[in-house]
């Protein structure tokens, strides 16, 4: 989501009970992009993915597609189910009438809601062959997201989580978005803290058991900069260079962190 400068950090620690309900929200939305999978082939459009989703989350799940309508200040109204970012479009790209093609790189970014919980993930997909960089970005983006992840224990800072990530980007020669971050995450959609892709070691909030947030790298081949498009949602790439994203929600154990987001169909970990 966009960051914004806030003075106050309001953090939520979540109960117990609402920790059930967000693994079970977590793994829905991860079911989503398992089902979208055999559907993202060259020839379809971003908008019917965005309706094969819809229709799975409504009519299969029983859970509420988040962005449908979402508004957040400053905004209009999300318009559609999912976000369908191409190629050099960085995130919340609105699916239309665009038709995926060989070559193309696409993230599908899915947050459903059951039981008043938010469960948010996203993975990239290749189109037929993709280009060595291309291949090279999606696979740094990964494993930046999970560098990230696996520095999530109490005591360690969210410096220490952004400072993993943006130097494992910087240090093969990509770029970190830094207009937007990770989020926490509950009953709302956006709630704090922001998780920022880049930071120092030991700056920023601790980290505490009972956190939910979601760790959510924009990575660009190019340079940092972005441009939002006059839909008033898309965001791409000033320089029109490839750009990448993987995302989970995850929380904050006693002794490291659970990833709520997994399901059958997530790839495996980096080793
Ligand atoms: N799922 C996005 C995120 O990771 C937010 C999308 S907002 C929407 O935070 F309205 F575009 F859906
Ligand atoms: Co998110
Ligand atoms: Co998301």
């Amino acid at each position: 989501m966009a960051r914004i400068e806030s003075a106050v950090m309001a953090v939520e620690l979540k109960t117990p009970k609402d920790i059930e309900y967000m693994r079970v929200a977590g793994r829905l939305a991860s079911e989503v992009l398992d089902f979208i999978t055999p559907h993202v082939q060259p020839g379809i459009t971003t908008g019917e993915l965005d309706r094969l989703c819809h229709d799975y989350m409504v009519n299969q799940q029983g859970t509420i597609p988040a962005p449908l309508n979402y508004t957040p200040p400053g905004y209009t109204p999300y318009p559609k189910s999912i976000c369908t970012s191409v190629n050099h479009v960085v995130c919340h790209g609105v699916p239309g009438e665009k038709r995926l093609k060989n070559g193309d790189i696409v993230n599908l970014d899915i947050t459903v809601i059951k039981d008043g919980y938010h469960g948010d993930t996203s993975r990239m997909f290749f189109l037929g062959p993709a280009s060595i960089q291309a291949r090279r970005l999606v696979e740094l983006t990964y494993d930046c997201m999970w560098r990230g992840i696996r520095v999530i224990q109490p005591g360690k800072t969210l410096g220490d989580i952004g400072h993993a990530i943006q130097t494992h980007a910087e240090r093969n020669g990509c770029t970190i978005v830094r207009e937007f971050c990770g989020h926490g995450i509950g009953r709302k959609f956006h709630e704090d803290p922001q998780i920022l892709h880049y930071g120092s070691p030991g700056i920023g909030m601790k980290l505490e058991e009972g956190m939910i947030f979601t760790v959510e790298p924009m990575i660009n081949a190019g340079r940092p900069e972005i441009r939002q498009m006059a839909d008033g949602w898309t965001i791409v790439t000033k320089d029109h260079s490839l750009s990448a994203q993987w995302e989970h929600t995850v929380l904050v154990t006693a002794d490291g962190y659970e990833v709520l987001t997994l399901s059958a169909g997530s790839p495996p970990q980096p080793a």
